[in-house]
């Protein structure tokens, strides 16, 4: 489709496809209600997280929190933050380099590949590619409520696949009206997250997206909650969670990817994972009696997997995912006891009613989601899946190994002796990050029986949790603005063991114990509190692990501290509000530049909102070139090191977007909007393509805003009638590596 500049934005700067709508906001949002708690609508709140902003935090421990050791560091000083912070941080990245702990201000490439590249292994070992520069050299698009995807000049953009497209032979025509659960099956599923492109060859490869929650208010016409729903509207939305495995063709030569229409000759790889699909449990917690239930006595095979967040790729070619927000699918908390009540209560169950206000009431179509019949059944979600995309045929594996929580993520390196180190976070307010280091070598060979021995890294190895710790006295601290002495707004942290295989490092807990309530483990050990820890990844040139943390709505009165840029936040029209809603990024060093290391450095890299407001950082860079963003979440490396920033639940007053920055030399820090996603949608993904010519997000939940209804939505992305979430990619016209 050609280019068409839109009248909102400046007309050699930007472009969408599909239909734009006449003015730059969809005319239903001006009849909606607005977002509230940490910048997402109410619906948003209900659907993806149960509501979870909404209800007393989890975490009831009195282990330390991430944003009392900003204040020890002296982030939190208001003569700091508010005079001349700007300069003095800027100062501070100077000390920094100084000393040559701050970013190598050489080339990526100079500054300490080594071990590293085993995170990016499938893509690079099928390159062929030359590696982009740093420097980033696209026109920022600026913040904009425009109901459509926009991209800078230069650049073009497509919807790969959305909601309903037809995944496996046979799937039928997408027919909102007369969807069906049969349908739906072999239809792409609702509202995707983690996006990974796998080559197949130079002009063809896999596209495995996952698919985390529904929208059932958007889905169908009339519906009033689970309670009146037909069990036909619950089972297609249970066939819409899931994966989807995709093929996909290139478009002529360009960054430009479609579609493979499935056929029998054109589908071989193509597969829809959903609710009843058998998932085999691993590792050492798999059997255990925590994880037994009437239907499966040996406590090792599940039924689908809910929730599935944002994910990883593995240097051996399969996918990982993460099960998050697990805990909405149930009923019935109110039926436990003891220990499996505490449990529950720890995971964010409701266990006082016998129905959670908002249930989807899955339990109407299949008991197991009522705890009462099935008190195990919550603990067999909540874990890290394994999928091999390459092998159809193949039974995906919950690898209870890394734990169980609410997993974001799970993002694997390679250590020096090729052993895998997954980083994991635990995407709920005031919860914690862990990594697995696992005792078995990959596999380098192609044969089968290194695969075979590839997919058993997982299931063997060390959970490990993170407490951090802040270095600078508060003493040093004179308040005009001066850095305290070491130069750094950081610290110290060290992995604490919680598990190795069947031996428990928690006293009082068993192996099974830790793993499957991972969270109680990680409360006895002192663990730290974060701010919604999301996606969390080594950088595959410099080495080092960067944290994305999403917000903390934080809704504790008496914790906001106006100097804290973590407990209290700038918000749309410079108005200002309680907890950090506009999240930071989090980078860290591990001791040697072994991920296997049981200590690291920690610093700030970036405290994200407004760059007017004092509140924000961007490692220092000048705060009057970059551009705003909130709420980082997904999070993506290009070839040369650049880090890519997908943002959900903007308290800016734009929407989502996807956003770059190098974390490497003069640039660093100098932050950049690369794309903006539809009306009340999330950006996730994203990735970049293994020959640097693709950028492939997720548009996730267009038009999810309370009160939309099919009738009155909120979005008409992508095709001019009902949103439809959906994987874009975009490309440069010119066909040089993006970004650069
Ligand atoms: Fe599904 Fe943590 O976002
Ligand atoms: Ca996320
Ligand atoms: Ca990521």
């Amino acid at each position: 489709m050609p280019a068409r500049p839109h009248p909102d934005l400046p007309a050699d700067f930007a472009h969408a496809t599909g239909p734009i709508p006449a003015t730059g906001v969809p005319p239903a949002r001006r009849l909606l209600p607005l977002a509230h708690a940490g910048g997402r609508d109410r619906l948003t709140c209900k659907y993806r997280c149960g509501d979870a902003c909404f209800h007393d935090v989890p975490n009831t421990s009195d282990n330390p929190y991430f944003g009392d050791l900003l204040a020890g560091a002296g982030l939190s000083r208001r003569s700091v933050l508010r005079t001349g912070g700007a300069v003095a941080l800027v100062a501070g990245a100077g000390v920094l380099a100084d000393a040559g702990l701050a970013a190598a201000a050489t080339s990526p490439g100079a500054s300490g590949a080594t071990g590293a590249a085993g995170a990016t292994g499938v893509a690079r070992a099928a390159s062929g590619g030359t590696a982009p520069a740093a420097a980033l050299t696209f026109a920022p698009v600026p913040p904009n409520r425009i109901d459509n995807v926009i991209v800078p000049a230069g650049y073009d953009d497509t919807v790969v696949v959305r909601w309903g497209d037809p995944v496996v032979p046979g799937a039928p025509r997408f027919d909102f009206e007369h969807q069906t659960t049969a349908a739906q099956l072999k239809q792409f599923g609702y509202n995707c997250d983690y996006v990974t492109l796998l080559p197949l060859g130079k002009d063809r490869a896999l596209l495995v997206v996952n698919h985390e929650y529904t929208d059932d208010e958007l889905m169908f016409h009339g519906y009033a909650g689970g309670a009146t729903a037909t069990i036909e509207q619950i089972r297609i939305t249970m066939a819409a969670h899931g994966l989807s495995v995709v093929e996909l063709q290139r478009v002529r030569d360009s960054g430009e990817w479609e579609l493979r229409q499935p056929s029998r000759r054109h589908a071989r790889y193509n597969r829809r994972l959903h609710t009843w699909t058998p998932y085999k449990l691993t590792g050492p917690a798999a059997g255990s009696s925590l994880l037994r239930t009437g239907a499966d006595p040996t406590g090792t095979v599940v039924l689908g997997s809910l929730n599935n967040c944002s994910g990883g790729t593995t240097p051996w070619g399969t996918v990982l995912s993460g099960e998050e927000n697990f805990n909405q699918y149930f009923v019935g908390g109110n039926s436990a006891t003891g220990a499996a009540k505490t449990a529950l209560a720890r995971y964010g169950f409701d266990t006082t009613n016998a129905i959670p206000s908002g249930s989807r009431r899955w339990d109407r179509a299949d008991s197991r989601f009522d705890i009462a019949v099935e008190p195990n059944e919550p603990n067999r979600f909540g874990w890290v899946i394994e999928l091999d995309p390459f092998d159809p045929d193949s039974t995906p594996r919950k690898r209870t190994a890394l734990g169980r929580f609410k997993h974001e993520a799970a993002t694997v390196t390679l250590t020096g002796d090729r052993r895998p180190v997954a980083y994991l976070g635990d995407d709920e307010r005031f919860d914690y990050i862990y990594k697995f280091v696992s005792n078995r070598r990959m596999d380098r060979g192609d044969g089968a029986a290194a695969h075979r021995h590839n997919l058993t890294l997982l299931d063997h190895g060390t959970l490990y949790v993170a407490r951090l710790t802040g270095d600078s006295p508060a003493g040093e601290i004179a308040g005009d603005g001066a850095l305290p002495a070491d130069g750094e707004f950081d610290g110290a942290g060290e992995w604490i063991p919680l598990v190795s295989g069947h031996i428990s490092h928690v006293p009082g807990m068993t192996a099974a114990e830790v793993l499957v309530w991972t969270r109680l483990a990680a409360d006895q050990v002192g663990a730290t509190k974060m701010d919604r820890p999301e996606d969390f990844e080594r950088n595959p040139v410099n080495g080092r692990v960067y944290l994305a943390c999403t917000n903390n709505s934080n809704r504790t009165a008496g914790l906001q501290d106006e100097a804290n840029p973590l407990t209290s936040s700038v918000v749309a029209g410079g108005a200002t509000a309680s907890g950090n809603r506009n999240g930071h990024i989090v980078e860290l060093e591990e001791d040697g530049d072994d991920p296997a290391a049981l200590t690291f450095r920690w610093r700030i890299f970036m405290l994200c909102g407004d760059p007017n407001a004092a509140h924000t950082y961007f490692a220092g860079f000048d705060k009057s070139q970059v551009s705003p963003i909130s709420a980082p979440d997904n999070i993506a490396f290009d070839g040369a090191g650049n880090l890519w920033i997908a943002t959900d639940g903007n308290v800016l007053g734009s929407n989502d977007g996807l956003f770059a920055v190098p974390v490497d030399g003069p640039e660093r820090g100098h932050l950049k909007q690369f794309l903006t996603v539809p009306f009340a949608a999330e950006t996730c993904g994203p990735v970049i393509s293994w020959d640097h010519k693709t950028v492939l997000v997720a548009v996730q939940h267009p038009g999810e805003v309370t009160g939309a209804t099919p009738e009155n939505p909120a979005s008409r992305w992508p095709d001019g009638d009902q949103p439809r979430p959906a994987v874009v990619a975009v490309w440069r016209r010119d066909g040089r590596p993006v970004g650069t």
